[in-house]
């Protein structure tokens, strides 16, 4: 009998994860950076088994959440090969979100980071493998990909890189790695404050959305297009190059929405307030001449991006000129993180 338990932050993706082939691997590479207040919590009671076949039970904030819980189940089925333990163990495995599921925040990578996690933890103890916390860290990654592509990059703090790519040697599509060494320290004070444009659940999901990737007429430029950008991307970062931030991150959105608004048959999820929100924020920077952009999701959300230093007019701006754009007037302010911290 044992318990195990993490707490793992969403990401916001600078380099889109747009398309995958194969058991879940990515047709290009991506970069996000990790969130520090918006997480998952996941604990796994585990003891052996009763009856013949193990019991895994799944509760989300307290109750039996079906939808949610029965994707768990099955990926739990999915990973009898790779941890052959889990078909010995009843488990009780508990979920818990930070932010409100009407936040419009995805939280397929937070869950299934921190899912995989505690997975690596049981391992650890009932096996006594992983013990290297570079192989541990790997293996979460690898695990979380199975789960959701982007949850790969949930489980380092900072920067992280997921998906080949020919100039970094350690890069993978089968995990994420961190990226952080050599990282501006500009880039370490970024802030991503979410302007919640509508709290409804898209009406394509995003596992669709990747699917429409296959035969789509820019496939091969879009491949092109985001090793070009990541290229551009790493070196701005290390050099703490903010115009050509702005450039590569705000071409990146609006890229991934136009390969939606491009795919057959065709769809968009961006409002009519999205688009005023990031004409407002072109504006702004022009005026200001602050370091300001955007970045979106598969969704109508805005990820404002900003400076930790420049806080305080950022909020006036967002105040007087963004707010009327959202719905109830839902903002999260959140900022970089420093990763999953293990809580049980
Ligand atoms: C637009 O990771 O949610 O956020 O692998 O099917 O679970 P699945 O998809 P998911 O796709 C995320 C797409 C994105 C870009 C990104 O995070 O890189």
């Amino acid at each position: 009998m044992g318990k195990v338990g993490w707490q793992s932050p969403s990401n916001i993706a600078l380099i889109k994860y747009w398309g995958k082939f194969g058991v879940q691997l990515p047709k290009n590479p991506s970069l996000s950076f990790g969130l520090s207040d918006a997480y998952s919590q996941i604990s796994i009671q585990y003891s052996s088994k009763h009856s013949e076949k193990a019991e895994h039970k799944f509760l989300f904030e307290g109750n039996e959440n079906h939808a949610f819980g029965d994707k768990i189940i099955r990926f739990l089925n999915e990973l009898d090969t790779i941890f052959p333990f889990l078909k010995q163990l009843d488990l009780q495995i508990e979920s818990k979100n930070s932010f409100p599921h009407s936040a419009g925040i995805a939280s397929s990578a937070s869950s299934m980071s921190a899912l995989a996690l505690c997975l690596c933890s049981i391992e650890k103890e009932l096996i006594g493998s992983l013990q290297k916390e570079n192989n541990f860290y790997q293996k979460a990654s690898y695990i979380a990909r199975l789960g959701s592509g982007s949850a790969s990059r949930s489980v380092y703090g900072g920067y992280s890189i997921w998906g080949e790519f020919s100039e970094l040697k350690q890069s993978s599509n089968d995990f994420a790695i961190p990226f952080n060494s050599e990282i501006h320290l500009l880039f370490m004070q970024i802030r991503d404050s979410i302007l919640i444009v509508s709290d409804q659940e898209k009406t394509v999901s995003s596992r669709a959305g990747h699917a429409l990737m296959n035969g789509h007429p820019y496939a091969e430029a879009r491949i092109l297009q985001s090793k070009k950008n990541l290229k551009k991307l790493i070196t701005a970062l290390k050099v703490g190059d903010a115009n050509s931030f702005i450039e590569i991150v705000e071409n990146e959105a609006l890229s991934l929405h136009a390969l939606m608004l491009s795919s057959n048959p065709w769809y968009s999820l961006l409002l009519p307030n999205t688009l005023k929100i990031l004409e407002k924020i072109r504006e702004f920077r022009n005026k200001s001449k602050l370091f300001i952009c955007f970045t979106l999701d598969a969704g109508p959300n805005v990820h404002l991006l900003y400076l930790e230093e420049n806080k305080s007019q950022i909020l006036e701006f967002i105040d007087k000129e963004l707010v009327e754009f959202c719905f109830e007037g839902k903002i999260i302010h959140d900022k970089i993180g420093f990763g999953p911290k293990r809580i049980i």
